[in-house]
């Protein structure tokens, strides 16, 4: 069951993608989502050199032998080498499924893409920039509604719009996400006409989400009003968590401080120090309104699995 042109096309279970997410999605999580017969998206971006973006990948083939996917960051801010050296490492390890996400279309690497006869995914956030990538050779178009976790770009449209316009305006597969958290999500999505879902803030709250426990229980505790929208005056809008650092980023954007004065609060070091060490204020936490449908902490699989589950009652609720 569930069965679409997406789980044929990159050889998986669940029509279920966990989104690649900076300072998480590492190996042992990545390998859980695709363990549990979903596509788990690696970031490149968490890899700071060649050498221990490749041991990442050799940790991966201890861990499993499905597919996953890497996400080829277009985010200027957050790229850390050239992306060309990451599709080095996957050139040498035979791997074949590229997502890129981030300000542009990726025009200087689709050659290569191609050359290495990659499946191409390019995530975005409307119309224009699907049917753009769909010209440019893309193989599958994602797209995240303004209810997501994460950037949500300028167009503000919401999945459930979102979704359908794109699906009606290109021929290739469409993966839809943005606040998809249970399996009356997943049925919504495909019911809209798209081949998967994506998801990534439902993941922060798993079990093997490698991310401190007063983070989760955070999340927990939070509700669909507890988001809020930062960086738009820098024109990278993110959902994020309400929480201290997040306030003092719009504050600081209300008063029009210079760069060097956010930066200091929107700094990257400082997510990675509210992950793992649990100051829930310290950084900013990506976190879209699906969270107020995250109610426990499941393993990955148990995830997964109910979702498919419920999807699967819920499309076949008024078949009778
Ligand atoms: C904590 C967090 C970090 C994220 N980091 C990235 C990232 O580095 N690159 C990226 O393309 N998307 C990133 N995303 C977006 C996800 O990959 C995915 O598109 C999004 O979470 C889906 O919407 P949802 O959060 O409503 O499920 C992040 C999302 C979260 C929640």
């Amino acid at each position: 069951m569930l069965k679409t042109k997406i789980t044929d096309l990159l050889e998986i279970k669940y029509p279920i993608v966990g989104g690649a997410m900076m300072w998480i999605s590492k190996a042992e999580f990545v390998a859980a989502m695709s363990e549990a017969g979903g596509l788990g998206i690696m970031a490149s971006a968490n890899y700071k050199s060649k050498e221990s973006f490749s041991e990442a990948i050799e940790k991966m083939k201890t861990l499993t032998n499905n597919p996953y996917g890497i996400n080829i960051n277009l985010f200027p801010a957050m790229t850390q080498i050239d992306n060309n050296d990451y599709i080095d490492v996957m050139a040498d390890n035979g791997l074949k499924i590229v997502e890129t996400s981030g300000h542009h279309a990726p025009e200087e690497l689709i050659a290569r893409f191609k050359d290495l006869g990659m499946t191409w995914i390019h995530k975005c956030v409307g119309v224009r920039y699907a049917k753009k990538v769909e010209a440019m050779g893309a193989d599958i178009v994602t797209v995240v509604g303004y209810e997501n976790g994460g950037a949500t770009g300028r167009l503000d449209t919401c999945t459930m719009v979102l979704v359908p316009v794109v699906v009606d305006a290109v021929n290739v597969p469409v993966i839809g996400g943005g606040g998809i958290s249970d399996g009356r999500g997943v049925a919504a999505v495909l019911s809209l006409g798209a081949e998967a879902v994506i998801m990534g803030t439902r993941l922060l709250v798993t079990k093997e989400s490698p991310i401190h426990d007063n983070i989760k229980n955070a999340l927990l505790n939070a509700s669909e009003l507890d988001t809020m929208l930062v960086m738009r005056s820098l024109n990278a809008t993110h959902r994020v968590l309400n929480n201290d650092a997040a306030n003092q980023c719009v504050e600081l954007e209300n008063k029009k401080a210079e760069f060097a004065e956010l930066y200091e609060v929107i700094k990257g070091e400082n997510a990675n120090e509210m992950y793992y060490k649990g100051i829930v204020g310290k950084g900013i936490l990506s976190c879209g309104q699906g969270i107020g449908l995250a109610h426990d902490i499941p393993s990955v699989k148990e995830l997964f699995d109910r979702m498919a589950e419920k999807a699967e009652q819920t499309l076949m609720r008024f078949s009778n």
